[in-house]
């Protein structure tokens, strides 16, 4: 116990840490309920003086959330749906490769959303050669590195995202494997929530 705690706690500072570096100029992306861990990583980065241009997006206009606190955190914001009711119609992938070809010095990029998301703006920032970290969000069950759930290859190296992450390397993550280990238990979950759905409810 006395070790989760003091885990804990380093892995707190070690946040602060992070959210005080000034790198420059860094790209925030935030997908879906990735827009929620993107906005204290943009607030603390644009606190410590970096310029931070912070794109958010969503299937559709209507459960997209916090665009005034992004907007707040941010030196810059754009807003993206797949299907067009707010801001650009499209992906923030092509928001990202807007940015970066059009001259902005970018030092950095961080990416938080599903992985599909993620893999995509690894893909774009990849031939420019910005740095890309991306919060890996595999299945994980002890949470203490332990029960190898969590477990995720970076550079061809077995990582485990509780305790060596969950921030990586965007260009070094093997993304077919997180999704297909994200995608192991899909029928037991589809048989829960088919249950639960269709359980009376107790009062
Ligand atoms: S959740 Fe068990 S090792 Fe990470």
């Amino acid at each position: 116990m006395r070790a989760i705690r003091s885990l804990t706690s380093q892995d707190r500072s070690d946040a602060r840490h992070r959210l005080s570096e000034r790198f420059g100029t860094v790209v925030c992306v935030g997908g879906g309920v990735g827009i929620a861990p993107i906005f204290p990583i943009a607030r603390g980065l644009k606190a410590a003086g970096n310029r931070v241009i912070s794109i958010i997006g969503a299937r559709s206009a209507d459960i997209l959330f916090w665009e005034e606190r992004m907007e707040e955190a941010s030196s810059e914001l754009y807003v993206t749906t797949d299907d067009g009711t707010k801001g650009h119609h499209g992906f923030v992938t092509d928001i990202v490769q807007k940015v970066i070809e059009s001259g902005e010095q970018v030092d950095r990029v961080i990416a938080i959303g599903p992985p599909v998301m993620m893999r995509a703006v690894a893909g774009v920032t990849k031939p420019f050669g910005v740095k890309t970290v991306v919060s890996l969000n595999p299945i994980m069950v002890d949470g203490t590195g332990m029960c190898g759930a969590c477990r995720v290859l970076v550079g061809g190296v077995t990582k485990f995202a509780c305790v060596d992450g969950p921030e990586f390397d965007a260009h070094e993550v093997d993304f077919t494997l997180l999704m297909s280990r994200l995608a192991m238990y899909l029928p037991e979950e589809k048989e829960a929530l088919d249950y639960e759905t269709a359980a009376e409810p107790m009062i």
